[in-house]
């Protein structure tokens, strides 16, 4: 049975209810009473002194058992992912709609041909990536096109000595600038000289809390030409600004992100930009066909980051959740599940078990004779090993695409955290692709999360990226002692402030300050505070004139 969180409006005076409750606790005052009999869950929340927290998390927990009541001070990370167990489709077409309607307007092609004084007076966005991490590196750029929408400008994607991030592995469609042809057409049109408009790069470093305007400014009044918002490295950093303290920067950020209270009701906005954005090489694309011998997509797809290491538990996690998704789909013939890992002992461990009921799919780049070279060459240093893996750098690619061509579900699974941006997007894009086809009848997409118990003993704790997921749900809501998990998580990972279950990790409550965001134990914040840190803020600018 289904437990159905309250209405909106329920959970926003819970949340006012438990701001106020904050300021006399730190740690769990909330005392939850879910009935999952009636659907309308009542929440009435009581104080209650710290000894709760320390009552049997499987007394706790126990909510499906059909004897009325329970207490709740903490939930599972299955409890948490109930709310993202909803079909978002409609939401991503709605979204799917605007990317569309504004790369039609601020796409490169009707950009390019506009009249002089029109062209210099248009605003752009530039999203800039090095070669670093795949999954930090594109959300980098993901994050310049969600800002373009915001702003109603056009995109650029800076370049490198002439080449794009990953070009050797990735193509780039052509709805983007680059910042060497927005120079040219600046010259040739006489900005400066017709029209006296220099050509300026106004940047924010949203790594530099005390400086980032993130919260503070309105950006659709901003003069320069050119934004560069940096150091974007996942999927939170866009999504500040349905925080940001001018309604006008709140509604564009709502209107492509979904509202903030809302979580069950978020877009893939990450999934649907990737999907206009890029496409594998052909060489990569080469080697995924390749890797799929000519056979159908994969059914589901499973990641699972290992940081080298072999461990028994995490392979039956992962087991048991793919065995659950398979369940749930209902397929009338045998599944197809591809593997990814950066552990190759992993697929062995796992492909004998998963063989009793499904096809198991993995690029072995050992044998395949196709020619990627690459001109990246990093992965031969060590600290590039534990991370990733032995395989050379192109093979991440194979698998990013062969792993986003998943139909119907993708598995994080991981050695210490899961959920890594790499999971994320893969996720995210194969989301978008399966939303291709309109009349399949299995655009039900899941994004599971594997969890062994031993990565749950203390809750959430360690799940202290700040690029990963399950990190906003880490504080004092995540039970202690959980067996093993198979959680459904958002495609789109929310920031920190709306979930009935989000609660920070003292480390990332201490970071959230320097922006000016007093978070409560329970992930909330006051926005008077918020306002009043803002206006007694100078606004910080940094721009470079490049013309
Ligand atoms: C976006 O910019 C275009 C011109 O580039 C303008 O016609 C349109 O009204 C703007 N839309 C919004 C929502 O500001
Ligand atoms: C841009 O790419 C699309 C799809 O790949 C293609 O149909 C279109 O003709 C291209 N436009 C230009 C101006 O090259
Ligand atoms: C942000 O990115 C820029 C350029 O990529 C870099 O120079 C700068 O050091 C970064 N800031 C932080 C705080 O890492
Ligand atoms: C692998 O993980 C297990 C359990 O988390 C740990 O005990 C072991 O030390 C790890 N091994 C390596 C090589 O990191
Ligand atoms: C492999 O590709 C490189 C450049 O992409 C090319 O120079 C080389 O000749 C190719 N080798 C073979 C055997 O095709
Ligand atoms: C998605 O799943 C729900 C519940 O499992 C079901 O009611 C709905 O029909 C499914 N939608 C599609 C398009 O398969
Ligand atoms: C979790 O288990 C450990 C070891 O068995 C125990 O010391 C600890 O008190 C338990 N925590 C909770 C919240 O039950």
């Amino acid at each position: 049975m289904r437990i159905q969180l309250g209405s909106r409006r329920r959970r926003l005076s819970l949340h006012r209810a438990l701001v106020a409750t904050a300021i006399f606790t730190v740690i769990g005052l909330l005392v939850l009473t879910l009935r999952s009999v009636d659907p309308s869950t009542h929440l009435p929340i009581t104080t209650s002194d710290s000894e709760n927290r320390d009552a049997n998390p499987a007394d706790i927990t126990n909510l499906r058992s059909d004897s009325a009541q329970s207490l709740k001070t903490c939930a599972t990370v299955e409890e948490m992912g109930e709310a993202f167990s909803r079909e978002f489709s409609e939401e991503s077409y709605r979204v799917r709609n605007i990317i569309q309607n504004h790369f039609a307007i601020n796409g490169a092609s009707r950009v390019r041909a506009l009249p002089p004084e029109e062209f210099c007076r248009h605003g752009f966005v530039l999203g800039k990536a090095s070669e670093a991490g795949f999954g930090n590196e594109m959300y980098k750029i993901l994050t310049a096109a969600a800002l373009s929408v915001m702003l109603n400008r056009s995109l650029i994607i800076g370049q490198t000595r002439g080449r794009y991030p990953f070009e050797d592995f990735i193509s780039y469609s052509n709805i983007s600038f680059t910042l060497k042809e927005i120079k040219h057409l600046w010259r040739q049109n006489g900005c400066l000289t017709k029209y006296g408009r220099h050509l300026v790069i106004r940047i924010d470093d949203f790594q530099k809390p005390a400086r980032t305007n993130v919260l503070c400014s309105n950006w659709r009044v901003w003069e320069q030409p050119i934004i560069w918002f940096q150091n974007t490295t996942d999927a939170v950093a866009a999504q500040f600004f349905l925080k940001n303290v001018h309604d006008e920067m709140r509604i564009a950020a709502s209107n492509l992100f979904g509202k903030p209270d809302d979580l069950h009701h978020r877009p893939n906005v990450f999934g649907e930009l990737m999907r206009l954005l890029i496409s594998p090489s052909e060489n990569i694309q080469h080697a995924v066909n390749w890797a799929l011998s000519g056979g159908a997509d994969p059914d589901i797809a499973l990641h699972m980051r290992m940081l080298m290491n072999r461990s028994v538990r995490a392979v039956q996690a992962a087991f048991s959740c793919i065995r659950k998704s398979v369940e749930n789909l209902k397929l009338t013939s045998k599944p197809r599940v591809v593997l990814v890992s950066d552990n190759p002992s992993l697929v062995k461990d796992i492909a004998p078990d998963l063989n009793q009921f499904a096809e198991v799919l993995h690029f072995d780049f050992k044998s395949f004779k196709g020619n990627i070279s690459g001109n990246s060459h990093v992965h031969t240093l060590n600290f590039r090993t534990k991370d990733w893996g032995t395989a050379p750098r192109w093979v991440a690619f194979v698998d990013f695409f062969l792993a986003s061509r998943a139909k119907h579900a993708v598995v994080s699974g991981a050695h210490r955290r899961v959920g890594t941006t790499f999971a994320q997007l893969v996720a995210a894009l194969a989301a978008a692709n399966s939303l291709d086809d309109r009349s399949s009848a299995g655009s039900n997409f899941t994004f599971l999360s594997s969890f062994q118990s031993n990565l749950l003993a203390e809750g959430l704790k360690n799940q202290i990226g700040w690029g990963h997921v399950w990190n906003r749900f880490a504080g004092t809501l995540s039970c202690h002692n959980q067996s093993k998990q198979c959680a459904h998580t958002p495609i789109l990972p929310p920031a920190w402030w709306d979930g009935l279950w989000q609660s920070p990790i003292p480390r990332d409550v201490h970071r959230m300050e320097a922006y000016g965001i007093r978070l409560s134990g329970f992930g909330t914040f006051d926005d008077n505070q918020l306002h009043s840190f803002c206006s007694s803020r100078k606004q910080f600018v940094l721009t470079v004139p490049l013309i």
